[in-house]
């Protein structure tokens, strides 16, 4: 780090989200932020949110039945103190959305609520139908830019975090004509996503690609549950078309799965039919493609009425009819997609890592709230909920002392991947649709993780691209998805083993914990 340029700032927000934006706007109140996006604040996973964001609203809710929706989709692997802290503060976190100028949508006169897979009642608040994400960054992009205490520099790209005996001291960024800067602040908050890009087949955007969780590991963080993949079992299937989201709510309002026979057959697996667990209904369509050997199977909603379904979807609707599917007469062709990283960097009930001085928010976290299966839309929530406690600890941290010059704990930094990363990309989510999907067993876990090491040897030279560095996160959190996987001799949401198909609860009602020099712990 001798001679780089040092940027002080009070707290450093990695990732423009819900989680980052979030955090940031809440810590600007007592400091000075500085948040750093690979790309722009249009450009996360919560953009591209529908279903919404579920909070205890009604009257005919509780704090208790959200809790229990959480535990029981999270099979037995949620935190119970993360999961009270969701259902009793999720609503002040909506209250504080709603004053950084989140409009959510109304009926009369009361919020509208809906309902997704596996809650016993109408909690999800929704915005513009189904654009919930999009409305929310749009109102907390527009809060932060008008920020004068928040600086925002789109596309910069944080390599490593600065780290030294256990202190997190800020990042180490790379600017857009290639530069490189050390930013210092007395907390860092990792609010960088998921990992969607670890499968060929994902309803996330290009920029998901397990940056903080590589990077948290690379320091010395712990990382934990990493096994439990959400895949989304209904996103759009069609030649020519994106793996686009089809949301859950589609189902909350009636919709019905078939298959292409155009049976129905919900009913063989789980008695809550197609609002049963996301797991359960991703391995149900798995089956169904199986069993009728083909790539998809329908969502059928050509049964209500279609002013409701235009009005309720609207950017679903359009979205499917430009590549002329029409939502109120035509069947959908759906597929289970990569959805969401129930695992992460494990964190305490505010959001602090086992380094001091380092956060991580929203998907990239274990908080403890998910478990082993996240309950729809509890997502969202989560990042509000533990954005607000990490800003409380943080406003109670000392000044940071020293350290100007601190030494990069950062692995594997001297060699880089040779030409082809795009085609090496592929090949990595293709491994992991095959070997780390919705279905697992020792034999193709093994292959899988063999075939991974292989694309660590490509390595060769010193990397300074963004899609290198992007590979090569992808590449860190595929081995510790797989090596989890294997891990973990038992089935537990998220997580289906065909080797050993029972949940084990005398063995395995733990988590499983990494850490790069202490390994499987
Ligand atoms: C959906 O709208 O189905 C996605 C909501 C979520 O993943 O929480």
């Amino acid at each position: 780090l001798e001679g780089l340029p040092v940027i002080h700032k009070d707290v450093i927000v990695i990732g423009a989200g819900i989680a980052g934006l979030f955090t940031a706007i809440k810590a600007s109140e007592s400091n000075d932020v500085l948040m750093i996006t690979k790309k722009s604040l249009m450009d996360s996973n919560t953009r591209y949110a529908q279903g919404g964001i579920a909070a205890v609203i009604s009257e005919d809710d509780s704090p208790a039945y959200h809790r229990q929706d959480t535990l029981i989709a999270g099979a037995g692997l949620c935190s119970n103190e993360a999961v009270d802290a969701l259902v009793h503060e999720g609503p002040q976190g909506v209250q504080d959305l709603i004053r950084m100028g989140t409009q959510f949508d109304q009926e009369n006169g009361e919020f509208a609520l809906t309902k997704e897979g596996a809650h016993s009642q109408r909690r999800i608040l929704h915005a513009n139908g189904d654009a919930t994400g999009f409305e929310i960054v749009r109102a907390l992009s527009e809060k932060a830019i008008a920020n004068p205490r928040i600086d925002v520099w789109d596309d910069h790209f944080v390599i490593d975090l600065i780290t030294d005996n256990g202190v997190c001291y800020g990042a180490l960024v790379q600017k857009p004509d290639g530069q490189r800067l050390f930013v210092r602040g007395k907390a860092t908050i990792l609010c960088s996503g998921g990992a969607g890009q670890l499968y060929r087949y994902t309803t996330n955007p290009e920029v998901a690609t397990a940056d903080g969780i590589a990077m948290a590991y690379r320091a010395g963080a712990y990382i934990q549950d990493v096994e439990f993949v959400q895949f989304h079992p209904t996103s759009l299937c069609y030649p020519g078309a994106p793996r686009f989201l089809i949301s859950e709510a589609v189902r909350g309002e009636g919709a019905i799965l078939r298959n292409i026979r155009g049976e129905r057959f919900m009913e063989k697996y789980h008695e809550q039919l197609e609002l049963a667990p996301r797991d359960v209904v991703a391995r149900a369509i798995l089956s169904e493609m199986e069993a009728t050997k083909s790539t998809f199977v329908y969502l059928d909603v050509t049964h209500e009425p279609a002013d409701m379904v235009r009005h309720r979807f609207p950017n679903i609707y359009e979205f499917c009819l430009n590549y002329g599917l029409d939502l109120t007469s035509d069947w959908i062709p759906v597929a289970p997609a990569a959805h969401y990283m129930m695992g992460g960097v494990k964190t305490d009930l505010n959001g602090e890592t086992n380094l001091a001085r380092l956060f991580a928010c929203g998907e990239c976290s274990s908080t403890g709230v998910h478990g082993a299966n996240r309950l729809a839309s509890n997502s969202l929530s989560e990042a509000i909920v533990f954005g607000r406690r990490i800003v409380e600890r943080i406003n109670a941290l000392t000044p940071l002392e020293g350290h100007e010059h601190v030494r990069l704990e950062s692995q594997g930094r001297s060699e880089a991947p040779i030409q082809a990363v795009v085609e090496k990309r592929l090949k990595l989510q293709k491994l992991m649709v095959r070997y780390v999907g919705l279905r697992r067993n020792a034999n193709g876990l093994n292959k899988g993780l063999d075939e991974l090491k292989r694309l660590r040897s490509i390595f060769s030279s010193v990397i300074t691209k963004r899609e290198e560095y992007e590979f090569a996160n992808l590449l860190t959190c595929a081995l510790l998805t797989a090596q989890s996987a294997l891990s973990r001799e038992e089935s537990r949401g998220a997580h289906s083993r065909e080797d050993f198909p029972e949940r084990d609860d005398l063995h395995w009602r733990k988590h499983t914990v990494l850490h790069r020099e202490y390994g499987l712990t």
